[in-house]
């Protein structure tokens, strides 16, 4: 139990690995807003975790949206008391066809940088006072491996991805004195149900052959790394990137 007594949020704790991120967050103790767009994604999450004797709310909310994001840290303020952790999770990537740089259309560039930059600055500025007057925070923003390798036909999102790093770490900067981490993670490629709904069998092949462990990527692989940067474990690191994939990128 080794967040007994924090409270984390989780944007896109819905479904996928945000899910598995909220489980896991919750069976060690801490108490868990449940922020998704899909209310109902995230009310089901929040049920699992009460359903086996934790904490959890569960949130309807747009993380580009200022005004939800605001309500997103009020509500968890109202049912918990105080806000430690920030997993920056949600972000449009599966919706997202994978086609050449020229043909993507200008505004569905313009809501990958909404929802997957703009919502991670938002939803950093809503927990920002709570955890400026606590003197202590963990904020953790999910990148992905897809920027050491500038993998093609998803330009806005592998372009996304790459500014969450720029972000942790001026933020880390700014938050220092503060005593808020903020740090990322870089997934690889993952099996998370919206992944096998949308991607070739060959091309998560392709990705088992270039690891150094030539297995495939489980939400799970993720949660160990996660609870690390989000316990007193990782207390003097901040503004890091950590790379989880298995060893296809070396960083
Ligand atoms: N699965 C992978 O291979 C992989 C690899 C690298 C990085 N990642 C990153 O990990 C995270 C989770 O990936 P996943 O595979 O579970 O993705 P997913 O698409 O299955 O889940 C994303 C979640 O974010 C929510 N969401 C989308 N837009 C939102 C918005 N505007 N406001 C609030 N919630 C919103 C969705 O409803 C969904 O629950 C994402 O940040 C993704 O970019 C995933």
């Amino acid at each position: 139990m080794r967040l007994q007594d924090r409270v984390a949020i989780v944007t896109g704790g819905g479904k996928g690995i945000g899910k598995v991120y909220a489980l896991h967050l919750a069976r060690e103790g801490a108490a868990v807003t449940v922020a998704d767009i899909d209310e109902a994604g995230a009310q089901a999450v929040a049920q699992a975790i009460r359903d086996e004797g934790g904490r959890a709310l569960a949130v309807g909310v747009d993380v580009s949206d200022p005004e939800a994001t605001k309500r997103m840290a009020q509500a968890t303020v109202e049912a918990f008391g105080r806000i430690d952790i920030l997993i920056n999770n949600a972000s449009v990537m599966s919706t997202l066809p994978r086609r050449p740089w020229y043909e993507i259309p200008v505004g569905e560039w313009d809501r990958v940088m909404e929802v997957n930059l703009k919502g991670m600055f938002l939803c950093c500025l809503a927990v920002y006072p709570y955890m400026k007057q606590q003197r202590s925070g963990k904020i953790i923003n999910i990148s992905s491996s897809r920027i050491y390798q500038g993998s093609p036909n998803r330009l806005h999102y592998t372009t996304s991805k790459a500014g969450v790093v720029g972000f942790t770490r001026a933020l880390a900067r700014e938050l220092g004195d503060d005593n808020i981490a903020v740090n990322a993670i870089s997934p690889g490629f993952t099996l998370s149900d919206s992944q096998i709904a949308t991607s070739d069998p060959s091309y998560a092949q392709g990705k088992v052959d270039r690891r150094c462990f030539k297995r495939d990527q489980y939400p799970e692989d993720l949660v160990g790394t996660v609870l690390f940067l989000a316990s007193d474990d990782s207390n003097f690191i901040t503004g890091q990137l950590i790379n989880v994939d298995g060893g296809e990128s070396m960083h």
